[in-house]
């Protein structure tokens, strides 16, 4: 008995989520709804200026407001050790280290008192005295410090300036994203409670396993001692991958005054505290035959990082493999501003780099005279183009048939401003993308117990993607048990360590530890069984039985069986446990195939008033390929989620940054754009994938697929009902 059964009666169900009634109930506890006695709450004191030194920070009159405790400054705030390199990169400076300040909005005190609301009035009494340098805030700044190649990615293939020279056509354009915020609902939080040298903290964390090596490394204490709770968070969208500097400020401060300390962000903090995705500008050059073959691509992206700090933003990355072009050159830049520090989000430097290369396909499409999508499958990677070698699993042009089928793609007028509706202009455009998810190992523990009922646990967490209820699905499908009896444990760092919950990988990682486990449970069931002279499955082996209805029956003869309760009674076990391990990028290793990560084609129509300029997408169909779809639904909200996401990117959203100040100056709800529900229209999401062999139950991680094509797709469509080309993100009136 192993993988998964042909006839999967739970897994692939459109399943609701498990989490759903503790959510909308009140009953789920995020970080912000922890409550200790004795805990104290904390509110931060943030720089007012971009790039200085501290010259004096008085604390006396916060220190004698009421039911202040404590105020921690780095004149009194003791040094931390670094923390650690991780996936993100080098270790970010810890705060409260010296009097520098490298961006408006730097943390520099931290006020601590008996109530919320006292420890925030008391925050406005500390008064800081600057000594101010000229920041650093222009992306296109010529003095500022840039990394060439910054994350090892810069790649080569072929000659491009040869083929550029040699190619018919040539089409070498600019592009520019801007920064965006993530916008979690959920603001971000931490309480921090130390009790005997141990520490446990509930924080608003993606990634609770960093988190931990985090706070035992910067307080130096031994990882066992430090455990991270998030069972809940209220969106992360990557924001919530690095432990920002507000976190450790606040285990800072309940190591300090001895007692639990509780910090919540305000919403303006959540735009300078936790990141944002940076800005970029970009070149990207296509030489091609006169009937659309891609001879050459070069791509170079420029984004942005925090001053002495560092953040992954891999612009080109995707470039190499996403077309059949012998010719390519993709080459990173990054440039260290004083802004507060950027972080990952959804999809991270992917986006930006896939909204210019699916522009330029585009122009080159309306240069040539061939269709954008006819373009595309000329150039389709039959095989990964880096390396030569097949794709485990590509339905990137199921995603362009099937996607374009449904959208009725060949009935476009292909002429711009061509189609109109009253003073509306009518247009579609499309984008395609390849997109690699990130995954890492993965351990999960499955125990069945006497009352019929099994419980999953991980240190994974679920930031609103679903993780729980495909916990409880893979579990259910392969014990042969409802969903309703799986019970799942997660965000809790004492149980079996997992990967982020993030670049579209813990579904896979965890999903796949959750099989591992269920089938040494099974194992161990059997040889409880092989000697009992008492089970009817006596003598038998683990490959001629099947799980269902809560017992173990013979595959043959479903009338010979008996249940998990029976076996355990019998032999005076309450539960049977096992941890099971999966590390989805081992089979890869010399593997003559690529694992191939998920595909999609993004087809929109906007409407565009001729006079107003207003911008209206009317349609979108998103066209997917994420192999095995372990649930419909939460499938489904991912990349309907994303795709409005990336909405808001391509006509909405804009982190403004005062261009002299370094100062955020929409940092509310009310002044930064998202899509509302009257932005979004109706988002038809269809799956054509197939299982991929590589991958653990034949699923690709699909969380942020859906916002990479996808402004894209949108700028093509506004280039044709206007015939203006946007090559600059967000697109204005
Ligand atoms: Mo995301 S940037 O994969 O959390």
């Amino acid at each position: 008995m192993t993988g998964l059964p042909p006839d999967a009666e739970v897994l692939g169900e459109p399943v609701d989520r498990i989490d759903g009634r503790p959510k909308v109930t009140g009953g789920a506890r995020y970080p912000s709804d922890v409550h200790y006695p004795g805990m104290a709450y904390a509110a931060l004191v943030q720089s007012a200026v971009a790039a200085g030194t501290i010259r004096r920070i008085e604390t006396a009159e916060a220190l004698a407001a009421p039911g202040v405790l404590a105020v921690l400054t780095h004149e009194n705030a003791p040094p931390l050790a670094d923390g650690p390199a991780s996936l993100l990169g080098p270790p970010p400076r810890y705060p409260l280290r010296d009097a520098r300040v490298v961006h408006h909005g730097q943390h520099v005190a931290v006020v601590v008192a008996d109530t919320a609301e006292r420890a925030r009035t008391a925050a406005r009494l500390v008064r800081v005295a600057y000594e101010e340098d000229a920041p650093r805030l222009d992306l296109e700044d010529p003095g500022a410090a840039v990394t060439v190649d910054p994350y090892g990615t810069d790649s080569e293939r072929g000659d491009v300036p040869a083929a550029l020279a040699a190619a018919d056509v040539v089409h070498d354009e600019t592009f520019r994203t801007a920064p965006v915020s993530h916008c979690p609902i959920g603001p971000f939080a931490t309480v921090a409670r130390w009790a005997d040298g141990r520490l446990v903290v509930h924080d608003a964390t993606q990634w609770p396993m960093l988190a931990r090596t985090v706070f035992a490394t910067m307080f130096s204490v031994p990882e066992e001692h430090v455990r991270v709770l998030v069972p809940y968070l209220g969106g992360g969208f990557g924001a919530g991958l690095r432990t920002s500097p507000h976190s450790v400020l606040t285990v800072l401060a309940a190591r300090e005054l001895g007692r639990p300390v509780k910090l919540v962000l305000t919403r303006p903090q959540m735009f300078t505290s936790i990141g944002h995705r940076p800005p970029t500008v970009q070149r990207i050059a296509l030489g091609a035959t006169r009937d659309g073959r891609l001879l050459a691509l070069h791509h170079e992206g420029t984004a942005t990082t925090g001053a002495e700090e560092f953040n992954a933003e891999p612009i080109t990355s995707g470039t190499a493999a996403a077309y059949a072009c012998p010719n390519v050159v993709t080459r990173d830049r990054l440039v260290a501003l004083n802004l507060p520090n950027p972080a990952a989000m959804r999809a991270p430097g992917h986006t930006e780099g896939s909204f210019a290369l699916e522009s330029a396909m585009d122009e080159l499409s309306s240069v040539l005279g061939v269709d954008p999508l006819e373009l595309r499958l000329r150039n389709l990677a039959e095989v990964h183009p880096p390396s030569g070698l097949p794709w485990s699993s590509n339905g990137l042009r199921a995603c362009y048939e099937a996607g374009a089928e449904r959208f009725g793609w060949r009935d476009r007028d292909p002429m711009p401003r061509a189609t109109r509706d009253g003073e509306w202009l009518v247009g579609q455009g499309m984008a395609g993308s390849t997109y690699a998810w990130w995954s890492a190992p993965c351990r999960a523990a499955v125990a069945v117990a006497r009352d019929g009922t099994a419980v999953v646990r991980s240190a994974a967490t679920d930031i609103g993607t679903g993780t729980y209820t495909i916990g409880a699905q893979v579990a259910a499908e392969l014990l042969g048990l409802g969903v309703d009896r799986v019970r799942v444990e997660i965000g809790d760092t004492d149980l079996p360590p997992a990967p982020q919950s993030g670049g579209s990988g813990l579904a896979v990682a965890f999903t796949g530890a959750i099989e591992e486990a269920v089938h040494q449970v099974l194992a161990r069931f059997m040889r409880m069984v092989r000697d009992d002279p008492h089970s009817p499955l006596r003598g038998r082996r683990y490959d001629e039985v099947v799980a269902a209805d809560g017992c173990l029956r013979l595959a043959g003869d479903p009338s010979v069986g008996e249940s998990y309760g029976e076996i355990l009674g019998r032999h005076g076990l309450d539960d049977v446990t096992a941890t099971g391990e999966c590390d989805p990028r081992s089979p890869q290793e010399g593997a003559d195939v690529v694992r191939a990560g998920a595909f999609a084609a993004q087809f929109a129509e906007v409407r565009v008033h001729e006079r107003l300029g207003v911008v209206r997408v009317s349609r979108v169909v998103s066209a997917v390929d994420a192999g095995r779809v372990l649930n419909p639904t939460t499938a489904r909200g991912q990349i309907a989620g994303a795709v409005v996401m990336a909405l808001g990117m391509a006509l909405f959203e804009e982190t403004g940054f005062d261009p002299r100040l370094g100062r955020v100056t929409n940092a509310t709800l009310a002044d930064y754009l998202v899509p509302v529900h009257a932005d979004v229209p109706d988002i038809d999401v269809l799956f054509v994938g197939r299982p991929d062999p590589l991958a653990p139950l034949g699923a690709k991680g699909l969380g942020e697929l859906g916002l990479t094509a996808t402004p894209a797709a949108v700028a093509n469509a506004v280039f044709h009902a206007t015939g203006v080309r946007p090559r600059a993100l967000p697109i204005r009136l």
